[in-house]
């Protein structure tokens, strides 16, 4: 009846909601953009085929902390604490300095053009790609934070000792489907894990003494060898039996009851994940193919605040007033 009035209050919503992303945003500013991205995560997956995990795992951590801004980049400073001490990120987060490599090189190539939350978003595109897993076109356009919140990160990154159920009703604060939460966890095909991460489940499970009875026991056997009671949290286990191939053992690996974390062998244990779990298991295409979905919905949170495109992703752009204030 009144089209336009209509077509009005849709533009305020979308606009609101920050920019519209789209694939060819550098096109013109900065063409080379995605290659770079490339180039500087090929060289971080030949040094150590982990740091891609790593920096993939950004997108998690950044994308459900005030949408995908790179708040998480921002280091803490006397006035503000960031992400990265937060309950989930402190001595766990890594590679940092991949992130930095592809900035300057992106610096160097188009200053003050491309930013560090579209950065996060290619990079970990490429993560799983080098690691053999599915290629998807990213949409980019996002702008850098000008704040971080210690706090918001640790109230709402999930702990390893969750459960199924609570997970799926954390992703479904962001509008993702329990598919999404068991294909997007599928991410932990690759990477490592602490100790410190799973001694409860070895020992302690939900306190009872005893442990996880879902781990299969010869898998547990050699998790305890890994974990002793007491012994260095910080020491790593692989997060599935092929840790630097995106593949659907990680799937293989629950269903065995193999699953390094709580928060992963429960998706098995759950009835209303299970079928995710069982059907990835057996078919790795479909696994590929909900696993992009998902990357895709998680990027495309955005945040609602004002941004830049930091020049360095660690801190944020010198304000006007102490660039006068030095010269
Ligand atoms: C579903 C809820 C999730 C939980 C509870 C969870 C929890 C964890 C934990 C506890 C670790 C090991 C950290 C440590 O011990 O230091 C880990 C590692 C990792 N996570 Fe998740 N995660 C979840 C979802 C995701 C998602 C959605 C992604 C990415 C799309 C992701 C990517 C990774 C990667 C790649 C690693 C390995 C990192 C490395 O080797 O440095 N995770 N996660
Ligand atoms: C922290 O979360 C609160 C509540 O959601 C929000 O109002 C605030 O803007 C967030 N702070 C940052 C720095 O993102
Ligand atoms: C196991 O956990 C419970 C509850 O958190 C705690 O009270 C108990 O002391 C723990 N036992 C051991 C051996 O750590
Ligand atoms: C891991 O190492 C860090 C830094 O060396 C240390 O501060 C921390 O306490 C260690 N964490 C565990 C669980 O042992």
């Amino acid at each position: 009846m009144y089209p336009s009035l209509f077509l009005f209050l849709l533009v305020l919503i979308i606009g609101a909601k920050g920019t519209q992303l789209r694939s060819d945003y550098y096109f013109e500013t900065c063409p080379e953009a995605e290659f770079i991205v490339r180039d500087v995560m090929k060289m971080a997956f030949n040094r150590e085929p982990r740091s891609v995990a790593s920096v993939m795992r950004f997108q998690f951590h950044d994308c459900f902390v005030n949408g995908c801004d790179a708040s998480l980049l921002l280091d803490d400073t006397p006035e503000m604490l960031g992400e990265k001490l937060a309950l989930s990120n402190i001595n766990s987060l890594r590679s940092y300095e991949v992130v930095d490599e592809i900035k300057d090189a992106l610096e160097r190539a188009c200053p003050g053009v491309v930013s560090c939350a579209d950065i996060v978003i290619m990079a970990s595109r490429d993560a799983v790609f080098l690691s053999g897993g599915p290629y998807w076109d990213v949409k980019l356009g996002r702008l850098d934070s000008l704040i971080a919140s210690q706090e918001n990160s640790s109230n709402i990154m999930p702990s390893p000792r969750s459960d199924a159920s609570s997970l799926i009703d954390l992703f479904s604060k962001y509008s993702l489907s329990v598919k999404d939460l068991v294909a997007l966890s599928g991410s932990h095909s690759i990477g490592k894990g602490r100790c410190f991460s799973i001694v409860f489940r070895l020992y302690n499970q939900s306190g009872s003494g005893m442990p996880d009875p879902t781990i299969e026991p010869e898998y547990r056997v050699k998790l305890n060898k890994l974990c002793p009671v007491c012994g260095d949290g910080n020491v790593t286990g692989d997060l599935d039996s092929t840790p630097v191939v995106f593949d659907n053992q990680f799937f293989k690996d629950l269903v065995n009851g193999r699953g390094f974390l709580n928060s992963d062998q429960t998706l098995h244990t759950f009835p209303d994940t299970r079928e995710y779990v069982e059907l990835y298991s057996v078919d790795q295409d479909a696994f590929f193919n909900d696993f992009v979905e998902g990357m895709i919905k998680m990027g495309d949170l955005q945040s609602d605040q004002p941004g830049e495109i930091r020049r360095n992703c660690r801190v944020v752009n010198r304000q006007p007033l102490n660039l006068v204030a030095d010269s």
